[in-house]
């Protein structure tokens, strides 16, 4: 029905991307408009029939949303923002208005037990709903409530923290204003409930991404460590569909396994949305990243997307086995033409690790400043040895000369 409303639908993600950034959606309306505009972060806890125990499910909104379902809004509907993620999951907010003020009136939150990664060992598996009266107070219309402070909200078995939100519904002329209604928890200590203060930029701001945290993976062999890898990872995909770059960073509590052989070892990362796998081989007593293969979950134009990319001829994090491979500068790992992984302060080991700990670290080329200063040093040194033969030259003559007329 909202596709017979023509509502056109657009998932906007802030740059950045971290875990704990802020999420930002925007609803279309027919004329291409903006209607409903939303930042939010949301930390959600879910009590659940688990393998014979109750377990608490912990995840955040992720940075892929879909808006399919979302609706504008007209003289009969009430606006609607949808946010769908993962498998059947989705957060709603419909909005209501009256008298130069609106607000959010019911949020549901509707999750599926199905989803093996968020609730993994769930015994009921279904789709359910909660539903509570209003995230956000009222608030003039034509203004962007905001509320970086975090507020809490529970119902039966979800619990639920949102924070850094800003919410705009029954946007005019599809633009999204300038004056923040802030909430009363971001008032210190003022009667009034609400202010509105007009501000030069709005509350989100895009910021450059940020670069991602450090995860220290490890894979086992038996009890011990057999490959470490700590590094921080971000992708860069450029899906033309839409001929945009998705910018994701990778969760360094993502869980790492894999497998340790002599010649070859795999490192396989995931978290909800993605897998990785990196694969190590070894030539010539060297090791090397020979292999990536990525496997992706994204929200594209509001449908889920799954890209897989591989690349099994690779020669990247090259250092002598028995040794660890170390580059604290940024890298750009080209995958394919879809896939490029910026890799951060990158310390692995895939092979013959001693008391599972890493060995003698090679540095990559890129942070040798170590090789610079013997190269200024050799430099000042051959300089130095070419004035002292040319003093010598010039003065043995001198003294030839001196000696010639004495
Ligand atoms: C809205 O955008 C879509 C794609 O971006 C375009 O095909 C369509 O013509 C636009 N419609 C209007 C009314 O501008
Ligand atoms: C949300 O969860 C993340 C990771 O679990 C945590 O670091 C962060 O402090 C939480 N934020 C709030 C406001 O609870
Ligand atoms: C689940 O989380 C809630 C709220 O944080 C807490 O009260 C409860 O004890 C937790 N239950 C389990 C089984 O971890
Ligand atoms: C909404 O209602 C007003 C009057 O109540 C009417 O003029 C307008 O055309 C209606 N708009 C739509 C989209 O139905
Ligand atoms: C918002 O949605 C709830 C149920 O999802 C509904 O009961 C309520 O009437 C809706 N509000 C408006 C203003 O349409
Ligand atoms: C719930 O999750 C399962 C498994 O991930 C999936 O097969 C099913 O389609 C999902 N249900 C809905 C309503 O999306
Ligand atoms: C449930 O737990 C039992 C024992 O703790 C285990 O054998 C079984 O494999 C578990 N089932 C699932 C689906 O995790
Ligand atoms: C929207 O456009 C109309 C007509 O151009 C104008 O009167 C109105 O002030 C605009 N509203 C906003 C919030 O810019
Ligand atoms: C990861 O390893 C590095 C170096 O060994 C260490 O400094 C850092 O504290 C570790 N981080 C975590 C989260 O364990
Ligand atoms: C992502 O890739 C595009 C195209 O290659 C590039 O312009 C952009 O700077 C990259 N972004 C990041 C954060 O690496
Ligand atoms: C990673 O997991 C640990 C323990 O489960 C938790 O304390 C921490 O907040 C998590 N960090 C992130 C960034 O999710
Ligand atoms: C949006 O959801 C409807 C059902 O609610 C589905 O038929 C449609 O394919 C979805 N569109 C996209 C782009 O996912």
């Amino acid at each position: 029905m909202q596709r017979s409303l023509g509502v056109r639908l657009a998932v906007l993600l802030i740059a950045g991307f971290s875990l704990a950034k802020a999420v930002e959606i925007e609803v279309y309306g027919k004329d291409n408009k903006t209607c409903i505009y939303a930042v939010l972060s949301v930390n959600f806890t879910v009590l659940y029939e688990g393998n014979g125990t109750m377990d608490n499910a912990t995840f955040q909104l992720p940075n892929s949303l879909s808006s399919n379902g979302s609706i504008c809004g007209n003289n009969k509907s009430a606006p609607l923002l949808k946010m769908g993620f993962g498998t059947g999951h989705s957060l709603s907010l419909n909005f209501t208005h009256s008298a130069g003020i609106f607000s959010g009136d019911v949020l549901t939150f509707t999750y599926n037990t199905s989803d093996a990664k968020r609730f993994p060992g769930a015994k009921n598996t279904s789709v359910k709903h909660v539903a509570v009266n209003s995230l956000m107070e009222s608030v003039p219309l034509n203004t962007i409530y905001t509320c970086r402070s975090a507020k809490a909200v529970a119902s039966e078995a979800v619990f639920m923290v949102f924070w850094n939100v800003s919410i705009q519904a029954f946007v005019e002329n599809g633009t999204i204003s300038k004056n923040e209604s802030f909430c009363k928890a971001d008032i210190p200590t003022t009667a009034a409930p609400i202010t509105t203060q007009t501000t030069s930029t709005t509350a989100p701001t895009k910021s450059p991404p940020e670069q991602p945290a450090v995860g220290n993976y490890t894979v086992k062999k038996g009890n011990d460590s057999c490959l470490l890898a700590n590094m921080g990872l971000q992708l860069n995909l450029t899906y033309t569909d839409d001929n945009q770059t998705h910018v994701i960073n990778i969760d360094s509590n993502s869980t790492a396994s894999g497998h340790c052989g002599d010649q070859d070892a795999t490192l396989v990362l995931e978290d909800m949305d993605t897998t990785l796998q990196f694969h190590f081989i070894v030539e010539q007593s060297k090791f090397f990243l020979k292999e990536v293969k990525a496997n992706i979950s994204l929200v594209i134009n509001g449908s889920t997307t799954t890209l897989n990319s591989s690349n099994t001829s690779l020669r990247y994090w090259q250092a002598s086995v028995g040794s660890s491979y170390m580059c604290h500068k940024e890298q750009r790992l080209v995958v394919t033409d879809q896939l490029v992984i910026n890799a951060f302060n990158v310390w692995v080991q895939p092979f013959k690790l001693k008391t599972g700990t890493f060995s003698r670290a090679e540095e990559c080329s890129l942070d040798d400043d170590s090789i610079l200063i013997p190269i200024i040093v050799g430099a000042a040194l051959a300089g130095l040895i070419v004035i002292v033969v040319i003093a010598y030259v010039i003065g043995r003559r001198k003294s030839y000369a001196g000696y010639q007329t004495l």
